[in-house]
């Protein structure tokens, strides 16, 4: 035993970290970075890898003499934190450039004119204006694959893009303007994000968001949408329209949609939507939290968890959430949060007939008719392992033995949101 414990240790992290990853189903940036993107990975290593490259790089190749080019990896410069104002000349061999938390307020063509081996730029937290971009200055990048722009003052969706892209960050702007033509051809676009924008319905009329098809997480929140927005493309995995003014959800929906994997739309308007709406296959996370619904509805087999806080709801219809209970195929729900709603009484315990994989149903405060807050206890099952495929059944205690474990509510019990809050 002893001898192996490290290793237990080890492994035993390791399996933690995985295990969270799994559960949170983190959908930021980092994430997909660490999808095959062979080029890129590959340099990054090399980067951390590599004692010592080829030396002295800069001198033969060249260095802006306000950025610093690392020998060890020499495609890369770094111009980020210099309170530059304009962007200086970018070598030829550069394929990465940092110029992130400047002052740079236009992008000329000129600084950029041998730059023809650009995979990323990193222009976020500057005081770009639309106006201010030479205009044609991004596409001719052919090899560009990501590009931030995020925290800046553009007032335009940029126009044109190169072809390449595949991630494209332009939250924390002011875009309110999108050419009709701004997303043809952005065919390898897997992530775009327009978080804290000034969108709205009118800009994104028509078919537009379709074209990208191979597009997987589209973030719109916090912008001005009143509606869903219409025609996204069926390769998307995840939707975030937080913060918006959605007050309701067409019908079939989501039906072109079948990869959907999560979907956050709290805060948002939503009050009546079809009971059946979310049935979507391969949905994992929803967030319906900080709306108007004051029904549940019918919960998809694979959604894990449930976000349903500060709703109207004053009775939840275990019938609607499960209207069978097909034993060799449960539903997969571990986490239900309804705290903040006008519940008189915890949900019937049914529920956990038809979602023995459930843990926590967390409560907290809810509202009654008269104003007041109730406090109803939060509910949670202790599992010997709290895996919820299919393996780990024959590990989980048999249903009898469930431990009514119930803690007060004023606790912290948002374990899986928390981490992911920041996925921008
Ligand atoms: C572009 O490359 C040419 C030839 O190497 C060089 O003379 C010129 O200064 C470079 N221009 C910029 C803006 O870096
Ligand atoms: C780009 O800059 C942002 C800061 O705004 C930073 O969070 C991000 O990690 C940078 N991206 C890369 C790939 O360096
Ligand atoms: C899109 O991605 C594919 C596969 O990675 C690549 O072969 C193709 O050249 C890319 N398209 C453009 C326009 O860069
Ligand atoms: C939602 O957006 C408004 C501005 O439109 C902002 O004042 C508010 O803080 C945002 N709320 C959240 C929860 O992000
Ligand atoms: C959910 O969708 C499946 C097919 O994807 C269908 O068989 C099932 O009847 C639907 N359930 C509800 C409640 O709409
Ligand atoms: C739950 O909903 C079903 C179907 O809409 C309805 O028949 C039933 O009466 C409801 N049950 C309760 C307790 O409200």
């Amino acid at each position: 035993m002893g001898f192996s414990s490290p290793v237990c240790v080890l492994f035993f992290f390791f399996g933690i970290k995985v295990y969270c990853q799994y559960e949170t189903y983190q959908w930021d940036e980092d994430n997909y970075d660490q999808e095959p993107d062979d080029d890129y990975q590959t340099e990054l290593q090399f980067r951390q890898n590599i004692e010592y490259g080829v030396p002295f790089h800069q001198y033969t190749l060249g260095c802006a003499r306000e950025c610093f080019c690392p020998t060890n990896f020499p495609s890369s410069m770094y111009c980020d934190n210099r309170k530059l104002k304009t962007i200086p000349n970018i070598p030829m061999h550069i394929q990465q450039l940092y110029l992130q938390f400047n002052e740079i307020e236009a992008i000329t063509a000129n600084s950029f004119i041998n730059a023809t081996h650009l995979k990323e730029i990193n222009l976020s937290h500057n005081k770009i204006k639309s106006p201010k971009i030479d205009y044609g200055v991004f596409a001719k990048f052919s090899n560009l694959l990501q590009l931030h722009l995020e925290h800046n003052n553009l007032e335009e969706f940029p126009f044109p893009l190169p072809k390449s892209l595949e991630r494209l960050h332009l939250g924390y702007n002011e875009i309110s303007r999108l050419h009709t033509n701004a997303i043809d051809g952005l065919v390898n676009l897997t992530m775009l994000d327009l978080c804290y924008n000034h969108l709205q319905d009118s800009m994104l009329k028509g078919e537009i968001l379709a074209k990208m098809e191979k597009l997987m997480q589209l973030n719109l929140c916090n912008n001005r949408l009143e509606s869903m927005p219409p025609g996204l493309p069926s390769s998307l995995m995840y939707l975030s329209l937080e913060n918006n003014s959605i007050s309701s959800i067409p019908e079939k929906y989501f039906e072109k949609l079948p990869k959907l994997h999560a979907l956050r739309m709290s805060h948002n308007k939503l009050q009546d939507i079809p009971y059946n709406i979310f049935n979507l296959s391969n949905l994992i996370e929803l967030n319906v939290g900080h709306n108007k619904l004051k029904q549940a509805f019918y919960i998809p087999r694979n959604l894990e968890h449930l976000y349903l806080e500060n709703n109207e709801i004053e009775k939840m219809n275990v019938t609607v959430m499960c209207p069978s209970i097909e034993l060799l195929h449960h539903h997969h729900l571990t986490y239900l949060r309804v705290d903040q709603n006008k519940l008189k009484e915890p949900i019937s315990s049914y529920i956990f007939f038809c979602f023995p994989h459930i843990h926590t149903i967390y409560y907290g405060e809810q509202r009654s008719l008269n104003g007041q807050m109730i406090q109803l206890k939060t509910q949670v099952y202790r599992r010997f392992q709290d895996d919820d495929d299919d393996d780990s059944d024959e590990h989980s205690e048999p249903e009898g033995a469930h431990e009514d474990h119930e803690q007060g509510g004023e606790g912290q019990f948002d374990p899986y949101y928390d981490e992911v809050q920041e996925w921008r």
